[in-house]
């Protein structure tokens, strides 16, 4: 069966650099940057950076190499996918998982997305000027989450770029986007490292970071950083599987991926170097939580030296982050539609993402008038992103290696593979690690949240 042989034609990628920008900008986001240092700063620091990139070197590359080879293999959006390699089967289910996941997460995406864009505005206008106090700063923050309008309003915008860019399409919206963003993004962040590092007292946040204390390991931080591996590389839902999608026959998978698994660790270990130093030269406590990057970081920048500009440049890498990773999951929902309900792009893109902003707004209101309103214990925001984050992400994973290890056959996905020259030794162990230790992993971190 030709699987690729639609009667329109798929796009596609224009070129290697360009899908390897996207992917990396997909999986570049605000887990990088906002999650990754408040829960490193949480979770004890150095020994938690190790169990994080096993994690993601064990368990999220197999994984993200098995996306890659069904998205190519089919040519499809997750659910035409899994349909074409296993029709009339269950697991098409994993693929609508992954739609609903992908819907899900940009509905609260959207919400911190939006708030990255209000911070580059307020950094702009000089409106956070005045903070003595990390206290000043998280309630300056803690106003501004609860205004009803002004963060439907960020949320809008934040929404309203993430479609003006993919109803341009792969090629020339995503791909172009990606590959003027992600260069700026690493600039910004090496000029933010450098202002970091030589602040006085920068080396104890350094210290804090890279020293491991392994006392501080124990299941909880294993689930946690596992978690995290997933929502960061943006895999279990069909992300990368789409993106691969779009990639022609002759890039080569195992390195593409190999690249965007170091890319986006890289930049989550740089962030971590910019944040920790710069959180303890101001004499302020790491363990704040997820309001680390809102409400502590305004209050550093706004101590040291250059501190506006600094702020400005920050909250525009965040932003920059958050539109290619927010881009990346409307184009999963919008590539559903378009393969398997033959929706024009155009359609697609404005009636989902209209549903998707909708969909959002009591997220938003978590912080402000619906605050109050708690099922057990959790607003809507925080129950929209457990649902997404630590249950459908880590499950579409195991379910994806399952599927590739068990039942469609590391054969055809190795035949796949290995269209393009690929080392042997490394397709043995990448067998090896989807077979066995990726489902293994993600089954006992369920198990471990059951108990
Ligand atoms: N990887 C993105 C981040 O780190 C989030 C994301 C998850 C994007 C899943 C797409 C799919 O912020």
């Amino acid at each position: 069966m030709d699987l690729s042989n639609h009667k329109y034609k798929r796009e596609a990628w224009n070129s290697r650099l360009g899908f390897i920008m996207a992917a990396s900008g997909s999986a570049v986001g605000l887990g990088n940057i906002w999650k990754f240092p408040y829960i490193v700063g949480q979770n004890g620091g150095g020994a938690f950076v190790l169990v994080y990139i096993f994690c993601t070197l064990a368990v999220g590359l197999p994984i993200m190499l098995s996306e890659f080879t069904i998205g190519r293999k089919t040519k499809l959006n997750p659910v035409g996918a899994f349909q074409a390699l296993k029709p009339n089967s269950h697991w098409v289910k994993v693929g609508y998982m992954g739609v609903l996941a992908g819907f899900l997460i940009l509905s609260f995406y959207g919400v911190v997305g939006g708030w990255t864009l209000a911070y580059v505005i307020k950094a702009l206008t000089h409106t956070m000027t005045t903070f003595s106090s990390s206290n000043e700063a998280g309630e300056f923050f803690g106003t501004f989450i609860s205004n009803t309008w002004e963060v439907l309003f960020y949320q809008a915008l934040f929404m309203g770029i993430c479609v003006g860019i993919v109803l341009r399409g792969v090629q020339g919206g995503i791909e172009k986007a990606c590959k003027v963003l992600m260069p700026i993004l690493v600039v910004i962040l090496v000029i933010l490292m450098f202002r970091a590092l030589t602040l006085p007292g920068a080396i104890d946040g350094v210290e804090f970071y890279l020293k491991p204390d392994f006392s501080k390991i124990g299941p909880q931080t294993i689930l946690i950083a596992l978690g995290q591996a997933f929502f960061s590389l943006s895999l279990g839902m069909g992300c990368m599987l789409t993106y691969g999608s779009y990639l022609s026959d002759q890039e080569n998978l195992a390195s593409a991926t190999v690249y965007v698994v170091i890319f986006d660790t890289m930049i989550a270990l740089l962030v971590g170097m910019v944040i920790f130093p710069a959180v303890f030269a101001m004499g302020l406590e790491p363990t704040e939580g997820p309001s680390l990057v809102f409400s502590v970081l305004p209050a550093v920048f706004f101590d040291m030296p250059f501190g506006n500009v600094v702020s400005i440049i920050f909250f525009t890498l965040l932003a920059i982050a958050a539109i290619t990773s927010g881009i990346s999951l409307l184009e999963v929902v919008v590539a559903y539609f378009i393969d398997q309900r033959k929706w024009s792009r155009e359609k697609a893109v404005l009636i989902t993402s209209a549903v998707i902003f909708a969909f959002g707004v009591p997220s938003s209101l978590s912080f402000g008038i619906l605050s109050d309103v708690k099922l057990f214990g959790m607003t809507f925001f925080d129950h929209v992103d457990n649902i997404a984050s630590n249950y459908l992400l880590p499950l579409g994973g195991m379910l994806t290696a399952i599927f590739i290890g068990w039942i469609w056959g590391t054969k055809n996905a190795e035949e796949e593979i290995k269209k393009n020259k690929t080392n042997p030794h490394w397709i043995n162990i990448w067998r090896f690690l989807i077979c066995y230790i990726s489902p293994v992993a993600v089954f006992f971190v369920f198990c471990a949240k059951f108990i």
